[in-house]
């Protein structure tokens, strides 16, 4: 990680930034740009305001009904050629309805390679949280994930995607790993040392932290989607749907359900296994870890740990292997939905 910054990201590299309000008071962002949800933070590190929008969008064929039919139920929406675009939470509803899939910007943590619309969607999503800000030069901190191997270690088109637009509305932009963001959100008190886990819908993403220095970011390219894909395959089912079932109904302390229960028990205990797999091995490929006597707290964030039972599986998977550094508490984020934009938002005070 040489050419990158204590955030466990590349500098934004941009010039000075003032993010005075006209009152003089200093103005922050911090924003989780994730594969499922965009969420933002703002306010102070104590009780920050936090807001979302659904990253995902669904088209249907233009027509001038159509198109009426949108405004007066006030849906958001844009046309693209022989297309309306419906972005944001309100795609979901739309394919639960058309019993389809959204479609989504970005896949495994990053745009999407596959997916024409991607930087155009992505943008329009961001816009609906991040206004253009009256405060030129106000620093925005968002979140980036560790290079996967997956997604051939690519990041740069990405972040220069992401720092562009945010520029063009006003804003400094500094990216932060979000793994290291989950530290910050929640081992303040521990002097940000310890191991940030985000299990999110593209991705998990894991920062080892000593100080708020990351020894070791990495990531796995699966998480909730996975899940929801490798469930309705089995099943026969839209993975949309399975997303809603997964997350109305799942308690991982409770097994034997109908077959889509069982199905996602299975396809958890997969990921978490993988997760933990795949740390083991960057953990015993990394020279960096810091020598620290102290058992390391580990928080779980990101909604794919949110179901009940997530915490104590995590756990047990976790001891079953030995590791070079002492396991402390494994506890779950005070909001997991919330933690990474909340620690972008603590890297976004910190700046001077
Ligand atoms: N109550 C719940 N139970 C189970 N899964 C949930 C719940 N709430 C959200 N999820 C899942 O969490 C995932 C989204 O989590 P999150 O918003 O943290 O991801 P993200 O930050 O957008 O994605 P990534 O970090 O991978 O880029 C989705 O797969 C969603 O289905
Ligand atoms: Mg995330």
């Amino acid at each position: 990680m040489d050419d990158r910054n204590e955030h466990g990201s590349e500098s934004s590299g941009s010039g000075s930034h003032t993010g005075q309000s006209q009152s003089g008071t200093r103005t922050r962002i911090g924003l989780d740009v994730g594969t499922s949800k965009v969420v933002s933070a703002r306010g102070d590190n104590v009780s920050p305001t936090t807001d979302s929008q659904l990253n995902a969008f669904f088209d249907v064929p233009y027509s001038a009904l159509h198109e009426q039919g949108l405004k007066a139920n006030r849906t958001p929406f844009y046309r693209e050629d022989d297309r309306l675009i419906v972005y944001g939470d309100a795609s979901e509803k739309f394919a639960h309805i058309f019993n389809a899939n959204v479609r989504r910007p970005m896949a495994k943590g990053i745009l999407n390679p596959h997916e024409p619309q991607a930087t155009h969607v992505l943008e329009t999503v961001l816009g609906t949280l991040v206004p253009v800000s009256r405060n030129p030069g106000e620093l925005l901190a968002f979140s980036v994930p560790a290079a996967a191997p997956e997604t051939g270690h690519e990041l740069t088109y990405h972040e220069e995607t992401i720092k562009r637009y945010l520029k063009g509305r006003g804003y400094t932009p500094l990216a932060v790993n979000e793994g290291l963001a989950v530290v910050l959100a929640e081992l303040a008190k521990e002097g940000f040392t310890g191991i940030g886990i985000s299990c999110g819908g593209g991705m998990c993403n894991v920062a080892i932290s000593y100080l708020s220095i990351p020894s070791l970011t990495m990531s796995l390219a699966h998480g909730g989607d996975f899940i929801d894909s490798s469930v309705g395959a089995v099943v026969n089912e839209p993975a949309t749907r399975v997303k809603a079932i997964k997350e109305e109904t799942l308690d991982l302390t409770r097994e034997g359900g109908d077959k889509i229960d069982k199905a996602l028990h299975i396809y958890y205990d997969r990921l978490i296994e993988s997760l933990v797999d795949e740390l083991g091995k960057a953990v015993q490929k990394t020279p960096k870890l810091p020598r620290n006597d102290q058992p390391m707290p580990i928080v779980l964030a990101g909604g794919t740990s949110k179901p009940n039972g997530f915490r104590d599986r995590f756990e047990k998977a976790l001891r079953r292997r030995s590791w070079p550094f002492q396991v402390g508490d494994v506890r779950m984020a005070s909001d997991p939905l919330t933690a990474t934009a909340r620690g972008a938002l603590v890297a976004a005070l910190a700046e001077r």
